[in-house]
C-alpha cells in the first residue's frame, strides 16, 4: 500500500519519542514546522530528556525527527 507523504506523518507522529515521559513523535513534529531545529530546544519545550534515563534513550529519536525534516539537530546549524 502506497502512502501519502502526510499518511506516513501521522503514522510517524505515534511513535514514542521519550518514553520516560510518554510524549510521542507528534509532539516534536509540531515544535520543529514552528521552527525549533535543535535537539536542546526540542528538550527545553517538551521536557523530554528529563526522566529517569536522562535523555539516553530519547536524545537520538529527537535528532532521527530533526532529520526527517532536513536538519542535523546541531547548534551549530542554527548560529549559520
Ligand atoms: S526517554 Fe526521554 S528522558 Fe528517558
Amino acid at each position: 500500500m502506497h502512502r501519502t507523504k502526510k499518511e506516513q506523518e501521522i503514522i510517524d507522529g505515534l511513535k514514542p519519542v521519550c518514553i520516560c515521559k510518554g510524549i510521542k513523535a507528534r509532539v516534536f513534529q509540531e515544535r520543529v514546522k514552528a521552527g525549533m531545529i535543535t535537539v536542546e530546544e526540542l528538550k527545553k519545550a517538551t521536557g523530554a530528556g528529563s526522566g529517569s534515563c536522562k535523555g539516553e534513550r530519547c536524545t537520538p529519536r529527537i535528532r532521527e525527527v530533526l532529520e526527517k525534516y532536513g536538519h542535523s539537530g546541531d547548534l551549530k546549524d542554527k548560529v549559520r
